[in-house]
């Protein structure tokens, strides 16, 4: 089976590209990192990645100000030159545009740091905390053109904890996300995602409910 060829784009400290990194050389993911792009030329993601022999691009925004549409052209041609299958938002802290989404209709994937549609955005932690929910989670996602609003592919669920804080909730949730991200692509790849509306169906998905989460 050819491998799935991921171009990553992340802005920070890329802890998930990292998570996917591990998987793929544990053998549990079977996908090729073909390229590692960021906005913020000093992003620790960058660092991961030369760690590990892929491509790392700087792709500063300076003087793209105005010009998104233009950005993400730039971003289109380096994942193209690379001949990426999918892209994987990690951290990534710019909006994309149309111009990156028509590139690749149903093949760019988020991670975002809530159970979707709740708590789109920033400051998701926050949210969650002033909102008193008992569960949060995070959710893997097909990227359309709101904000985090495409279709569900992966969720997971985290308890929020009567002494939270934010920092402790994110925590609590980014060891979490280190798992669904790569389960999606490993979905994706695998080739068993249905898109219908806005469902994701998995091929030999589960049918049953066995079990249940309560807090407290
Ligand atoms: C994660 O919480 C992710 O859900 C959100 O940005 C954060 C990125 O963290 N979109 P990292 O750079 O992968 O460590």
């Amino acid at each position: 089976m050819k491998k799935v060829r991921i171009g990553v784009l992340a802005s920070g400290r890329g802890s998930n590209l990292q998570a996917i990194i591990d998987n793929i050389e544990k053998g549990r993911l079977s996908a090729e990192l073909a390229v590692v792009i960021s906005d913020q030329a000093d992003a620790f993601a960058l660092e991961r990645a030369r760690k590990h022999g892929i491509p790392a691009v700087p792709a500063g925004a300076k003087g793209f100000k105005d010009k998104r549409e233009e950005y993400d052209a730039l971003l289109v041609k380096e994942l193209q030159k690379r001949s990426v299958d999918i892209v994987c938002l990690a951290g990534f802290m710019r909006i994309i545009t149309p111009v990156l989404i028509k590139a690749f209709p149903n093949r760019i994937l988020n991670i975002h740091p809530s159970l979707l549609p709740a708590f789109p955005g920033l400051h998701v932690q926050k949210k969650a905390l002033d909102c008193g929910v008992k569960f949060s989670g995070c959710t893997v996602h097909f990227v359309d053109e709101g904000m985090d609003t495409g279709p569900i592919i992966i969720q997971a669920v985290a308890p929020v904890l009567d002494n939270d804080t934010e920092d402790s909730l994110s925590e609590r949730i980014l060891k979490q996300e280190h798992k669904i991200y790569s389960r999606a692509i490993q979905l994706y790849a695998e080739g068993r995602l249905r898109i219908e509306g806005r469902r994701v169906f998995v091929t030999e998905g589960r049918t049953t409910a066995d079990e249940f989460l309560i807090n407290p």
